[in-house]
């Protein structure tokens, strides 16, 4: 492989660096472009083909069905750990020692409570609000509520500006959730582990005890562990490129909740849930459904079927895929909605248009289920996924700002009119 790339422009040859990163991936370094060609850009819509950042945090491999955070593969991270290490592992790039953990994990509690004055604003949206839009709105509320600024080159503020976040974002959660329900807006246990504690704070009755329950604690923790990165998505995409303004991180996260919420990228899995429940009041019939993702004048899709990325396989999707039937079968939960799942599942597995084109059931597929057996309402399916990307924002937003990355600023080839003069209107 050549170190450089040649790139001709009316007859004018121009050399680039390429660059290799740590997986053998090979990018051509185009930032001198405009300098060099006197102002010629590249066009790429979607960035499809374009690397915006260099980045140490995780690396994923489409056509082999790979994902690692900071070199861990996810199979053993979601086997054998905790959200919590996970959390620290992404932030701050290596797995925390058991002193730094706890410590961690007490820091966190120490910043578990919001600013009571928060209820107000919650108080103020109708129940009719998507928790989506409500978690966009606190998280960016919090800065008004914590408006001391961060200084990204002292580590002692960047990690207390983390576990700042990482604590008041499950009250957040759980509260967005409460209001909907018309439930008392509590705080959690600081007893508890994060995942139990978020699990109490979401579903504690007023008048009753919460019972943990080992299966949902780990179908959770593992989850948000899935979900906890993914690379330049949509909303780290966000997130990162409002920071690179040196906007704070309550505010850089909040835009990437806003990111995460279309049915394109985190709404997906609300869009699953709400497909098995069209096909439920339409007599539940799945092979008429299986015709119709394979009829090609019918624009129906299999919803929580295919990915963008994985061609083969989402790694995600197969671990989790043990979570569901595991929660399924031990809690012994009858849903006619999981049932019309389950089948869709044997009957995609096994036919040849899905075979062929390699579309297997995502992890947005599985997660759906698991929300629904576990009682959590179809509207906050976004955000558990919200809950568990957070960790991912905060490293990839910190990575940004350590690195001191340039504000994010594309270029666009304008297309619209060439000067012309104003014509005045009563003309
Ligand atoms: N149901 C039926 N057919 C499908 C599906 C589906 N869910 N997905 C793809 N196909 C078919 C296409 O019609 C196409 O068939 P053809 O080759 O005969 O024309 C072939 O499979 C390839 O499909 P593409 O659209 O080229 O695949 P692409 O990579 O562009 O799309 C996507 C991936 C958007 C995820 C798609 O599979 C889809 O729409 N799935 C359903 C939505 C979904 O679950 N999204 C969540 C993704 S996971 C996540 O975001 C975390």
């Amino acid at each position: 492989m050549s170190d450089k790339a040649i790139l001709e422009i009316n007859g004018q040859k121009h050399e680039f660096p390429t660059i290799m990163g740590s997986e053998n991936e090979v990018a051509i370094d185009i930032s001198a472009l405009r300098a060099v060609t006197g102002g010629v850009t590249t066009l790429d819509p979607g960035f499809k083909n374009t690397g915006s950042c260099v980045s140490e945090i995780t690396f994923l491999d489409g056509e082999k069905g790979i994902l690692r955070y900071r070199g861990y593969s996810i199979e053993e991270l979601a086997e054998k750990a905790d959200f919590l290490e996970v959390a620290y592992l992404l932030i701050f790039g290596e797995l925390p020692t058991k002193e730094a953990l706890a410590k961690f994990h007490t820091d966190l509690k120490s910043e578990s409570i919001v600013d009571d004055d928060i209820r107000k604003i919650i108080d103020a949206f109708p129940k009719s609000a998507h928790p989506m839009g409500v978690l966009s709105s606190l998280t960016s509320a919090l800065t008004a509520f914590n408006p001391t600024s961060v200084d990204v080159d002292s580590p002692e503020d960047m990690y207390n500006s983390v576990v700042r976040i990482l604590g008041k974002f499950p009250v957040l959660v759980a509260w967005a959730m409460r209001k909907k329900q018309g439930l008392p807006l509590d705080y959690g246990d600081n007893s508890l582990g994060y995942v139990e504690n978020v699990l109490k704070m979401m579903f504690k009755q007023p008048n009753e005890e919460y019972v943990q329950n080992e299966i949902l604690v780990n179908a959770l923790n593992k989850l948000l562990i899935l979900h906890a990165d993914h690379e330049q998505n949509c909303s780290t995409s966000t997130v990162r490129i409002v920071g690179s303004s040196h906007a704070g991180l309550f505010a850089s996260i909040s835009a990437g909740i806003s990111a995460l919420w279309g049915p394109l990228h985190g709404g997906a899995n609300q869009a699953v849930l709400e497909m098995l429940e069209a096909i439920k009041n339409d007599g539940g019939d799945t092979k008429k459904y299986m015709a119709k993702a394979k009829d090609k004048s019918d624009p129906f899709r299999l919803m929580g079927f295919g990915h963008r990325v994985y061609k083969n396989f989402d790694p995600r999707a197969k671990i989790i895929k043990v979570t569901a039937d595991e929660v399924l079968n031990d809690l012994g939960v009858k849903d006619p909605i999981l049932d019309i799942a389950k089948g869709l599942e044997q009957e995609a597995l096994t036919d040849a248009y899905f075979i062929d084109r390699k579309l297997y059931p995502n992890v947005d597929f599985y997660s759906g289920i698991i929300y629904r057996a576990m009682g959590i309402p179809v509207e906050m399916f976004t955000v558990m996924f919200a809950l568990g990307r957070l960790p991912g924002w905060i490293g990839q937003w910190r990575e940004m700002r350590l690195r001191k990355e340039p504000i994010g600023r594309p270029r666009q080839i304008y297309i619209g009119s060439t000067h012309r003069p104003f014509k005045s209107v009563a003309k």
